[in-house]
């Protein structure tokens, strides 16, 4: 959906003076179903104003109106289960870096089948690999925003590609983990859940508030504290954790094993708490299937 106006995906297209094409100038938002209905719309659409203010982009229309133009989309798309990109940029214009106070925003809706991890991929879990950089938007306003120039990630994610991994995690100037490219990060380290805090410039994840209450609920105890890669390397457990993933375990770092080597316990029980309330909030009949397929044998 472009600016409120249902389109099929071959007719989608933007001006490519769009500062979103130009220069990275927009916003956005990633969200999946479950049941067929979007998880936590109205966080993301919060998040995705906040992001908005954060780089000055005025909202074309309300959170509310934005809300039902997804739920449109992802209805008409006749997708049982759909991954759903929102994104807001400044508008076309004339070149030039300055944006002219007369841009219109742009809205846009993209809605496709969900593609989720294999379960394998749950109980083995997966190789990272660490990316040291100062990522451009830190310390200015859009530190923390969800902005649409993911270069820094891109990158990233190559060199994990590169040698088999399927996350990078991003350590800053002083040798943190700060988050991944896509996804937050946390650890078990002597029992207690650790995750950088917010201050460290993450994108606040909606799934590592999830996280944060399943780990609450099973009393298990948190530090939202900075995170050296050695305590990463030296943890018992590592995970991720996002919107489409869920939480998925983190084996090795740079070729070195977590732990034992293999998913932990803690990471299972919060991933199961994670997506029992999942169920709950989503009034979704049944209990969520198992996070290891039958026949492979539990870690942990
Ligand atoms: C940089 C970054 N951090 C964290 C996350 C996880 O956020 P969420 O749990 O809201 O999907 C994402 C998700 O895309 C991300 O891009």
């Amino acid at each position: 959906m472009i600016d409120g106006q249902l389109v099929p995906p071959d007719g989608a297209v933007v001006s490519v003076f769009d500062r979103g094409f130009l220069y990275g100038d927009s916003v956005f938002e990633t969200i999946r179903t479950y049941g067929g209905r979007p998880f936590e719309l109205e966080k993301h659409l919060a998040r995705l104003e906040q992001s908005a203010a954060h780089v000055l982009i005025d909202m074309p229309v309300s959170a509310m109106v934005l809300g039902r133009e997804v739920v449109a989309t992802v209805s008409a798309s006749g997708f049982p289960e759909a991954y759903i990109r929102v994104m807001v940029t400044r508008g076309s214009g004339e070149l030039g870096l300055a944006p002219a106070s007369t841009l219109a925003p742009l809205r846009v809706v993209i809605v496709l089948p969900l593609h989720c991890p294999a379960p394998e991929v749950y109980s083995r879990g997966i190789d990272v690999v660490t990316y040291a950089t100062q990522r451009a938007a830190d310390a200015t306003a859009a530190q923390g925003a969800k902005v649409a120039n993911y270069l820094v990630s891109v990158l990233a994610l190559h060199r994990a590609k590169e040698t088999g991994a399927l996350e990078a995690l991003v350590v800053d100037g002083g040798g943190d983990i700060v988050e991944g490219a896509t996804s937050n990060v946390f650890a078990v380290v002597r029992g207690v859940m650790v995750t950088p805090p917010e201050d460290t410039g993450i994108l606040v994840g909606i799934t590592r508030e999830r996280v944060l209450e399943a780990a609450r609920e099973l009393s298990i105890p948190v530090d939202l504290r900075r995170l050296p890669l050695g305590d990463l390397v030296a943890a018992e457990e590592a995970f991720i954790s996002s919107s489409v993933r869920e939480l998925l375990p983190v084996v090795r770092v740079d070729g070195r094993p977590v732990g034992s080597g293999v998913p932990g316990p803690v990471t299972r029980r919060v991933h199961e708490q994670f997506r029992r309330n999942v169920w709950k909030y989503m009034g979704l009949t049944g209990t969520p299937p198992p996070l290891v397929p039958p026949g492979v044998a539990a870690p942990g």
